[in-house]
């Protein structure tokens, strides 16, 4: 069947079988990823994507439930060069193998979207659906905080 969406910013026309999942057809049939395959069963987030701007476990999303739908990966928000968030956790060394930063980068883009001045506590919230076994969080925290300009963070 078809599947009509957009994936960063351009328009596909996708033929896929109804059992197909996003995170595949992202990977296989579009190219992007960025979007890793960690669990497959919601638990990590390495999958995670945005889909009309909120954070969705990719794997946990029939390819057909997406169509009409506007996705961004990570290779979307990285067109122009990285964003300061990006930046951030490069200075922060925020990570190691880097297989949980595309879904940490998405969910921390949409925290900041919703909300530009979060507390430590939001972040680990916001981010409590992204597993990282590398770096024990607080350099991701961290540089969530500088991103929102630590403003929310209480001493
Ligand atoms: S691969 Fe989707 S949540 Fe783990
Ligand atoms: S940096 Fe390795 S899993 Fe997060």
């Amino acid at each position: 069947m078809n599947l009509e969406l957009k994936v960063n910013g351009e328009q596909w026309v996708l033929d896929v079988a109804a059992a197909d999942v996003l995170l595949d057809v992202l990977r296989e049939q579009v190219g992007t990823k960025s979007p890793k395959v960690g669990c497959e069963r919601g638990d990590c987030g390495s999958c995670t994507i945005l889909m009309d701007g909120r954070s969705v476990r990719s794997c946990l999303v029939l390819a057909v439930e997406a169509e009409g739908h506007d996705i961004v990966t990570v290779e979307g928000i990285s067109y122009e060069g990285m964003s300061q968030l990006q930046d951030l956790f490069i200075s922060n060394n925020s990570f190691q193998c880097g297989f949980c930063a595309p879904g940490i980068v998405l969910s921390a883009t949409e925290l900041l979207e919703l909300n530009p001045n979060p507390s430590r506590h939001d972040v680990q919230e916001a981010l409590a659906g992204n597993l990282c076994r590398c770096t024990g969080y607080e350099p991701i925290i961290d540089a969530v905080l500088a991103a929102g300009q630590g403003q929310g963070e209480t001493p």
